[in-house]
C-alpha cells in the first residue's frame, strides 16, 4: 500500500495480519513508524521532525551510508538518508523464499550529482519486512558494480522509543571497548556492568555481540536487536543541552528516545568490484516479564 505521508511525501505502509505495521518513505528509504498489536509506537519520532529535503528526518530509522558520523570527507552520516529511494519491482532472490506479504523491496542507486561526490557506482536494496509476531527486519544489501573497490561504514540509526530515559537499561555491551564522540573518539573499555543514562552519551561500541537488549522498566518492555555482517553498535542520547540546540528535536524529546545503532564504523567494508555485501537488523519488542520472569 503506496500513500502520501507528511508534506505529500509517498510512504509504504506494512500491515501484518495480526495488527502491527510499519511506515515507510520513499524519502531516505527511511523507517517511520512501527507498531506492535495494540497499536503502540515503538520507534521514536521527534515531535519538530522536519519531513523536507534536504534534512533527514529526524527519528524513526536512518541509513547512515556510506559514511558513519563524520567518520570520512562526506556530510555527517553520509547522503543515502536524504535522497529518494524507489520501490524494486525486481529484487534478487534472497536465500530462504518468504511468502510473508508485509515486506516491501527499495532500491538507490546515486545519481550523476551524487557520482561527482562520491564517484563510486552500486546498487544498494533494502528489504523491510514485518514478521508474523511484529518483528520488524531490515536487510541491506550493497553491490560494487564499478571497475574499483568499494569502500563504506554504516549505520542502522533506529530511534527506540522509551517511556522514561532514566529508567532504561542496555544489556550486551557491558565490558567492551568503545570510541567515545564526546571525546574526540578516544577508545575506552566499559566498566559497570549495566548501561543506564543520567547524561549525554555518544559512544560506539566495537565488536560487540549479535544481540543486544534494551530494557524499559516503566514500560515494562524490552527491545531486541540482532543484527548481523554489522560488527559494532552506537549508543546515542543528545540529553537536554543538545536536545535544545537542534531544530528539530523537541526541548523533552530526549527523555523518550535511545538510539541504539547497528553498525560497522571502525572496520571499513571493502567490496571488490562485483562483490556484495549484506548487513541485518531484527528488531522484536516484548513484554520484560515475558523475558526475565519479573
Ligand atoms: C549519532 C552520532 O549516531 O547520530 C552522533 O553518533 C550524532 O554524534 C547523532 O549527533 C545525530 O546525528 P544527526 O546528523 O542526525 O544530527
Amino acid at each position: 500500500e503506496i500513500c502520501k505521508g507528511v508534506n505529500g511525501l509517498d510512504k509504504v505502509v506494512l500491515r501484518e495480519v495480526r495488527g502491527s505495521s510499519a511506515e515507510v518513505y520513499l524519502y531516505g528509504g527511511h523507517v517511520t513508524s512501527w507498531r506492535n498489536d495494540h497499536g503502540e509506537e515503538l520507534l521514536f519520532l521527534s515531535t519538530k521532525a522536519i519531513f523536507k529535503p534536504p534534512k533527514a528526518i529526524r527519528g524513526g530509522i536512518p541509513i547512515c551510508f556510506p559514511q558513519f558520523g563524520s567518520h570520512g570527507n562526506l556530510d555527517q552520516h553520509g547522503f543515502a538518508r536524504n535522497r529518494f529511494w524507489s520501490i524494486d519491482t525486481n529484487p534478487p532472490p534472497f536465500p530462504t523464499v518468504s511468502t510473508n506479504k508485509a515486506l516491501i523491496d527499495l532500491i538507490f542507486k546515486p545519481s550523476e550529482e551524487d557520482l561527482k561526490t562520491w564517484p563510486h557506482s552500486y546498487e544498494f536494496r533494502l528489504r523491510i519486512t514485518l514478521g508474523p509476531g511484529g518483528d520488524l527486519m531490515l536487510t541491506s544489501r550493497i553491490r560494487n558494480i564499478d571497475a574499483k573497490p568499494l569502500s563504506f561504514t554504516f549505520a542502522y540509526h533506529t530511534y527506540l522509543s522509551v517511556s522514561d530515559i532514566s529508567e532504561v537499561r542496555v544489556e550486551g555491551l557491558e565490558t567492551l571497548d568503545f570510541l567515545d564522540n564526546l571525546k574526540a573518539k578516544e577508545r575506552f573499555t566499559e566498566q559497570g556492568d549495566a548501561i543506564t543514562f543520567e547524561s549525554e552519551v555518544d559512544k560506539i561500541y566495537l565488536a560487540t555481540p549479535t544481540k543486544i537488549a534494551v530494557i524499559d522498566h516503566e514500560k515494562k518492555r524490552t527491545f531486541v536487536l540482532r543484527k548481523d555482517g554489522l560488527p559494532d553498535a552506537v549508543v546515542w542520547n543528545p540529553w537536554e543541552k543538545k536536545a535544545k540546540s537542534m531544530a528539530d528535536f523537541g526541548d523533552d524529546d530526549y527523555k523518550h528516545m535511545l538510539c541504539v545503532e547497528a553498525a560497522a564504523v571502525e572496520k571499513v567494508i571493502t567490496l571488490k568490484p562485483g562483490e556484495e555485501w549484506k548487513g541485518r537488523l531484527e528488531l522484536s519488542a516484548v513484554p520484560s516479564s515475558y523475558r526475565s520472569g519479573q
